[in-house]
């Protein structure tokens, strides 16, 4: 049987550093209370002039994957890309991204689902690969959230958490008996919590899409979030969804090599240790120097924990898991070839 085996990674970021200093220029926070609070010390934001969309973002991170997997475009047969953050309303980042790559008919698809945006896209490119419809698949989860954030003190909550950047995976189907690739996947979903973290305009469901003039201080156009809540859910959730996945993988939690959590706060992630008594060295942090980067977020750890030697070697196995806005949460452990 066909496994889904991680051939290579990429990733980007753009060029401009936002220390927490530079935060305290225009919003009433504090290097001392971001850093206590959420782990965070700079993240990347885009530049204030000219067009860089996640696309663009995805773009380069594609061309570092698919160099170090030795494929060209025309070698894909499947892009998906995973983003809340598109460069436009419609059409989605996978089929722009190609058109970049220079491609004019390889299928694309984007993945709606925020934080968990590569816990879906992995499951999904899984799912292709097992059922023969792709073999050669670019993952990819890429954020510009810097233009559309509130950056007045109503909105410092969210503003701080969140860097602009971009991942790529290039992800192969390999025939082997060997009980390797992704090895289990544990998805979930619950939109009775879609208010507790979201961005409600512009929306097709009222008559109106854009009032005439769109007031821009009305924090509907900004993401919102209920972040006690969310924090509380995440230390919830995670666990359980960690112990689902490791069931259907029939595998133990010593087993696992290294956990790479969506990077949305240290504290989630130093919680979720501590309540799997997890040695600090099995969950690996980057949060301090990208923020959160919502879909990059995961894969971008990834592809840094592989450059660091974390994981990657024949046999390791790693576990990724994340919950954020939707509600959405899940889990995929994943056995290196
Ligand atoms: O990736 C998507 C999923 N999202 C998450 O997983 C986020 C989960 N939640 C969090 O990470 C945390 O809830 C936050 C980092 C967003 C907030 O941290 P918190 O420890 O939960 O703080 P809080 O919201 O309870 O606010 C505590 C205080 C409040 O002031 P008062 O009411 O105690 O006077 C806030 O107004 O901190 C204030 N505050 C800030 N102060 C300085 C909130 N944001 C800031 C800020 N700078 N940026």
């Amino acid at each position: 049987m066909k496994k889904s085996i991680i051939k290579s990674t990429g990733m980007f970021v753009p060029p401009n550093v936002i220390t927490n200093h530079d935060l305290e220029k225009f919003l009433d926070t504090s290097d001392e209370w971001i850093k206590q609070r959420t782990g965070i010390e700079q993240r990347y934001w885009i530049n204030q002039e000219g067009e860089t969309g996640s696309s663009d973002l995805g773009l380069e991170a594609s061309k570092i994957a698919l160099k170090s997997a030795g494929w060209k475009p025309e070698d894909l047969d499947f892009i998906i890309f995973a983003t809340l953050s598109p460069d436009i309303m419609f059409p989605g980042c996978g089929c722009l991204l190609a058109a970049k790559l220079g491609l004019n008919s390889t299928p694309a698809l984007d993945i709606r689902q925020q934080c968990t945006g590569f816990l879906y896209g992995l499951a999904t490119a899984d799912a292709y690969i097992k059922t023969g419809l792709a073999n050669k698949i670019l993952f990819v989860g890429g954020e510009v959230h810097s233009s559309g954030l509130d950056k007045s003190t109503r909105g410092r909550d969210v503003t701080v958490i969140f860097g602009d950047g971009a991942a790529a995976l290039c992800i192969e189907g390999v025939e082997t008996d060997e009980k390797v690739g992704v090895l289990a996947s544990s998805l979930h979903a619950d939109g009775n919590y879609a208010k507790a973290l979201m961005t409600e305009l512009p929306a097709s469901k009222f008559p109106v899409r854009f009032p005439p003039d769109v007031p821009i201080e009305d924090p509907s156009y900004y993401p919102v979030m209920d972040g006690p809540a969310i924090f509380k859910k995440a230390v919830r959730m995670l666990p359980k969804v960690i112990n689902e996945s490791l069931e259907k993988a029939q595998i133990n939690l010593d087993q696992i090599d290294l956990i790479i959590p969506h990077q949305a706060n240290m504290r989630i992630n130093q919680a979720l240790g501590q309540f799997l008594k997890l040695e600090d060295n099995k969950i690996f942090h980057n949060i301090q120097k990208y923020g959160n980067t919502t879909a990059a977020s995961i894969p971008l750890a990834l592809h840094e924990a592989i450059e660091q030697e974390r994981i990657g070697k024949s046999g390791d196995i790693v576990l990724f898991t994340g919950l954020g806005a939707g509600l959405t949460w899940g889990s995929v452990i994943y056995k290196f070839l």
